[in-house]
This record gives structure tokens, sequence and C-alpha cells, in this order.
């Protein structure tokens, strides 16, 4: 989302004449688009901050901090960070040009108003050093979810959905500009919905609607999308990937715990039998798709009973791939404020520890399942191992690794998996698919 969003503030800064310079020595502004998810990810940018200051020191270089970190501290972080000038949250970036200004002059900002219908839907987003294969498109914005631990609805506001036009028209033009991937962004792309001026519920656009249109656009154009709730994962949609062989095979579908009494703590509005049977939806529609996940270890008050629990979801589902966190508590969420971070660290991080050998263990059994298949991958660049070959992704998302011989990147090619490691498939491209 913070990339997707930093193109969106390089498209309205580029427009007032401002110009991206890869050297920090040169540049009169520092914008960093921060994250809040967890402290650590806060701790990173106060470090960054930190040692920019060499660099203040000998020259007049104004820093600004945007996104969620700038949404959840407001003023309060220009009072801490005394090295920056502004602070603008993730639906104020249209004011940047005129804060820039009001910078100049020696004022300092923080700018962090929400909205309830700010979208960005007019703005095309300018792409940032991608490889020009394959783009980000934000379709919404903001969650409502309320889960215990996150602090997304506090800093990214109410969930809101962009005109379907410009989502179509935005895709169309990434594709004629020799795109051949695109990824469909929002906290929960499947409660997305537009009804327009009218508000009409019944001719409304809803996600599998969007997909199936971004889908027509060409054969020769992937869709993928990131993030689907479980609570809302519906069979239509399951319907309309099975219908386009283009929308990717890959769902990603965070799971945060296998414990039906720590999924209710977390307001996460599911049950494991719930989520168990939309994994078996998946397989039922798609027999071919691969399944990626969220969790978390060590929420409060998690037993080690909850804790095998999730283990044993990870062996039920066997994911590909999975982003595996231990529990940071946020401030002002629903978790900070009735419940107690009790898990000791060194109990966080050996539940931790023991979900991601797991996952590793799984991840190795699944990808040697592939080893003979033949997939069709898109080439997105060179490795970076050797010069002399060249990687892709498959459908489902899995990274493969092939000789270059006259290959180039955007090209579709049939790969055959000879070996693989748990992140990475190695093949040999056994004929080209033309374009
Ligand atoms: N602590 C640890 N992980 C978290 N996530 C969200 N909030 C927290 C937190 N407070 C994880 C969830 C989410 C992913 C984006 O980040 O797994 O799906
Ligand atoms: Fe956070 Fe839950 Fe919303 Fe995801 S669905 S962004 S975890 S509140």
């Amino acid at each position: 989302m913070n990339f997707a969003d930093s193109e969106v503030i390089n498209a309205i800064l580029i427009r007032e004449g401002y110009k991206l310079t890869p050297d920090d020595n040169a540049a009169d502004f520092i914008l960093i688009n921060t994250c809040a998810i967890r402290d650590n990810a806060e701790q990173r940018i106060r470090k960054r901050l930190h040692e920019l200051k060499a660099l203040q020191r000998q020259r007049p270089v104004k820093i600004g901090i945007l996104g969620c970190m700038a949404e959840r501290l407001q003023k309060q972080l220009l009072e801490e960070e005394d090295n920056v000038s502004f602070v603008v949250g993730p639906d104020a970036y249209r004011k940047l040009p005129i804060i820039l200004r009001q910078t100049i002059n020696g004022a300092k900002t923080a700018e962090t108003t929400l909205s309830e219908d700010e979208t960005y839907a007019d703005i095309t987003p300018v792409r940032l050093n991608g490889n020009g294969i394959s783009g980000y498109i934000s379709i919404m914005r903001g969650c409502q979810n309320y889960c215990a631990y996150c602090v997304v609805p506090y800093t990214r506001g109410k969930e809101r959905s962009r005109d379907p036009q410009t989502i179509v028209n935005e895709a169309r033009m990434l594709f004629e500009q020799g795109y051949r991937e695109v990824t469909l962004l929002g906290q929960n792309v499947n409660s997305y919905k537009w009804t327009g001026d009218t508000g009409n519920e019944v001719s409304a656009t809803g996600f599998p609607q969007l997909m199936a249109r971004v889908a027509d656009i060409s054969p020769l154009l992937r869709v993928r999308f990131a993030t689907s709730h479980p609570k809302d994962l519906s069979d239509e949609l399951l319907q309309v990937m099975s219908e386009h062989r283009n929308i990717c095979r890959c769902i990603h579908l965070p799971v945060q715990s296998g414990s039906e009494r720590i999924l209710k703590l977390m307001n996460r509005r599911y049950t494991p039998d719930w989520y168990l049977n939309r994994i078996d939806a998946i397989r039922r529609f798609l027999p071919d798709c691969s399944i990626t996940t969220d969790v978390i270890a060590g929420f409060c008050s998690e037993t080690e009973e909850d804790h095998q629990a999730t283990l044993q979801m990870f062996r039920k589902v066997r994911y590909d791939y999975a982003y595996m966190f231990k529990f940071s508590m946020r401030p002002n969420t629903y978790a900070e404020r009735h419940l107690q971070d009790d898990i000791p660290e060194d109990v966080k991080i050996h539940r931790l520890e023991e979900i991601i050998a797991l996952q590793g263990e799984i991840a190795l059994e699944n990808n040697r399942r592939d080893i003979g298949k033949t997939f069709e991958v898109l080439t997105e660049g060179t490795s970076h191992r050797s010069k002399e070959q060249l990687f892709g992704r498959n459908s489902q998302n899995k990274v493969i690794v092939f000789d270059r011989g006259n290959h180039h990147t955007g090209e579709y090619l049939q790969v055959k998996v000879t070996d693989c490691t748990a992140a990475t498939l190695k093949g040999i491209v056994v004929n080209s698919t033309e374009e």
C-alpha cells in the first residue's frame, strides 16, 4: 500500500515541477513514507531520522514524514524529532505542494486529517523504479474491521472504494505501456463496493465484477489482488477467478491464529472451521491455487494449546508462503485498551521460531511437488545470483529461475521445474508462448 501511495505522491509532486533524485546529497526534501503496523517499523524510521542528521548538518535539506506513523503520532512527531519539518497523513497528500512551500519559509506543519471519500481516483500514479512489468493499483483505502491488535483503522481511516472506471483505465494504460501484471490493492479487497453517484445497491460493482472487468482488458494481462479477509472471501469471486485464466492462482488469506479463542479475542469474526471451509472452497474452484497467509505469534493470553492450534492450522492448510510476526502491542488499539501483553518475549520468539521452522518444511515439500511440472512464467528480470539467469513468477506467484538464453523481461515462457529450495524453483525453458 505504501509503495502504491508513494507513486501517487510522486505524481502529485511531479505535477508541481519537482523531480526525484536518487542522491541524498542532491535532495532539497526527503519524504519518508512510513508504516506503523509494528513497533519495529517505527523504530527503523527513528533510526533513519537520526542518521539523516549528519546530512542536515551539511545541507539545508527538509525532512517530511508521511504515511501511517505520521497519522498515528501527528504533531507529537514534530516535537519528538527536531529534524522533521512536516508530518502528512495518508489522506492529505494533495496538500503536499502547499506544505512544501510553507516548509521552505521555515514553517513546521502537521496535516493529518482523515477523509471519508479520498481515493486519489483521478491521480495517475507515476511509477517508481519498478520493472515496467508489474504494477500496483490501489482500489480502496482504509479499513473498519478493527482487529484487536491492528492500528490500520486508526491510521488509514474509514473504508472507501475507488470508482471502478478509473481502476480499469489505469490498468489498461499500464498494459498499453508494456506492463503485463497488475496487483489490485486494498486492506480488505473482498469488501470493495462501488455504488456510484446514485448510491444504488442493486447496480453496485463488487470485487468479483471489478476483477472480471480488469481481467477482460487482455488475456496477456495478469491480475493479482491483496489482501482478502477470510470472513469476506466469496464463492462468487472464486467462480470469477476460475473463469479467467489470467487471474492468478494465488490467494493471500491471513489466518492470524489457529485458535478459536484467540481469533475471537482478535475480533477476526471467523472460526478455524469457517477458515478451513474457505480453504476447501478455494481448492474446489481452483485446484492449482497457491495459498499464503499472515500469522501472529504470542497474542495476549495465548497459551501453549492456542499456539499448537496455529501449528495445526499450518499443517492442515500447507501454505505456500507465510508472513510470520510476533505480536507487538500498538497504542490505542482494542488490545492495548483492554488486554494484557502478557506473553514473555522469549516465549513469543520461541513460538515464532517454531512456526517459521514448520512453514520452511511445508514450503520445501510443496515446492518439491512442483518438480517436473511446466508453468507459464512471466519474466521479470535478471536473477540476483547470476547475470546468465532470468527470474519470473508463475501464476501461483512462485519465483522461478532459469537460464537466460535469448529471452527477455516481459516475455511469457513455458518453464519446466527441475529443482527447488524452500524459497525458489529452478527450471528450464521448454517453449516460448507467442505474445
Ligand atoms: N503485531 C504483530 N503483527 C501485526 N500485524 C498487524 N498488527 C500487528 C501487531 N500489532 C500483522 C498481521 C497483518 C499483517 C499486515 O501484519 O498479521 O495481517
Ligand atoms: Fe488491520 Fe484487521 Fe483491517 Fe487487516 S482487516 S488492516 S488486520 S484491522
